[in-house]
């Protein structure tokens, strides 16, 4: 048995998602149209599994931004926050996030998944505990996997469950991250905070928010479901990825400890700091994001459309309307062959395969943006309408 052995499994699975056509994993986009369409496979593809949920990605004011720190400083920073690379536009983006939040310390991160594993390795370890939703991001268990602390999880959504786990660790409880999302990206519900952030509080322990699939989605001025739900979090991370257009990821916090995770988080301290360019672009996108409160209004105008016209078909859904809309399929086998249909019908969507999705289902998961135009949303609508029937998969 050699290291490379492994690797023949890998390649099973490669070839049986082949299959079909296209491997759902190995798709090109041979050319961006807009922040709704792209080429593929030679034909114009409307995008609906992309998080661009603003629609921010051809923003004007984000280009021109972006232009002029290519121009004024260059197309990358060569280094780590902690050496060369720390540049004065990171530090006011850092302000800027701080500020919008209404919390008094900010980190940016090079990407939304290092500033979870960062943020998580730099506040527990071996002695302490995190206490993960089962539904939580990979990211989320690899930031607990390295940070050496024991790793337990809760029944997903479940402030009950929470409760009775936090109970048994003990003394422990007082030395535990509890994580949990605020919008959950594979089955798009949200997360019922206020109960969560009690029964955390109640045990002394800490609560970590990420809001990657909420910032810009949720809550009145667009902060989330720290927002929505009015708790204050120990810590809310999210990512620059999604509704800002652009990477990188953020953590915020009312604890003065935050500014020192800058000497403690390896995630952080090891890699180039985000591109000056990538900055501007998301310094321009947090703008628009706090000044056209009608970019969310369109997004959920558009995500209730998707919802109801796909479940008025029949089709089971995740249990709510939002930018996140999972279409359940009855077998891996259906999902790879349906996932295919609609691209060659034209329409893109992520195609989640056990054990990604949560309860080992295949689905497919569509991601709804403030640009689609309500022709686009009836043609996706459409080409489900296509799909053949399944009474196992249709309510
Ligand atoms: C919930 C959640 N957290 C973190 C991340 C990581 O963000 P990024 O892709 O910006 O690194 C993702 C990305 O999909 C996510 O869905």
């Amino acid at each position: 048995m050699s290291l490379l052995d492994k690797f023949d499994a890998l390649e099973a699975t490669r070839r049986e998602l082949l299959g079909h056509g296209t491997n759902p994993t190995d798709v090109i986009v041979e050319r961006v149209i807009s922040a709704t369409e792209s080429v593929i496979g030679g034909k114009p593809t409307i995008m609906a599994g992309t998080n661009n949920y603003l629609g921010l990605t051809f923003d004007p004011e984000c280009i021109a931004a972006g232009k002029r720190a290519l121009d004024e400083a260059g197309t990358g920073t060569t280094g780590s926050r902690m050496a060369n690379g720390n540049y004065a536009s990171h530090a006011e983006l850092e302000r800027e996030i701080a500020n919008f939040y209404g919390y008094p310390y900010a980190m940016v991160f090079s990407t939304g998944y290092a500033a979870n594993i960062g943020t998580m390795s730099a506040l527990v370890g071996p002695g302490d505990a995190v206490m993960l939703d089962g539904d939580a991001h990979a990211s989320l268990f690899d930031g607990s996997k390295l940070s050496g602390a024991t790793v337990y999880r809760f029944k997903h959504n479940d402030a009950e469950s929470l409760d009775k786990r936090l109970r048994r660790l003990g003394e422990v409880a007082s030395r535990t991250l509890v994580i949990v999302e605020g919008l959950y990206s594979i089955l798009g519900d949200r997360a019922p905070l206020k109960e969560l952030a009690e029964v955390t509080r109640a045990h002394d322990a800490c609560l970590f928010v990420d809001e990657a699939h909420s910032l810009g989605v949720l809550g009145e001025t667009g902060r989330g479901r720290v927002e929505e739900d009015q708790v204050e979090a120990d810590f809310v991370v999210g990512t620059f990825s999604k509704s800002l257009g652009s990477t990188g990821g953020f953590c915020v916090s009312p604890h003065r400890a935050l500014t020192l995770f800058r000497y403690a988080s390896r995630p952080y301290m090891f890699t180039a700091s985000p591109c000056p360019s990538v900055i501007a672009t998301t310094r321009a996108a947090l703008v628009q994001l706090r000044a056209r409160p009608e970019l969310r209004e369109s997004l959920w105008r558009n995500a209730e459309r998707l919802y109801s016209g796909l479940a008025q078909l029949g089709f089971t859904l995740g249990p709510e309307p939002s930018p996140v809309v999972a279409v359940r399929m009855t077998s891996r086998e259906q999902a790879l062959a349906n996932w295919q249909q609609l691209l060659d019908n034209g329409v893109y969507i992520n195609l989640i395969l056990p054990p990604a999705a949560p309860d080992g289902t295949a689905l497919l998961r569509c991601s709804v943006s403030a640009a689609h135009t309500p022709e686009q949303i009836d043609r996706i609508i459409e080409a489900f309408r296509q799909l053949p029937r399944d009474p196992g998969q249709r309510e």
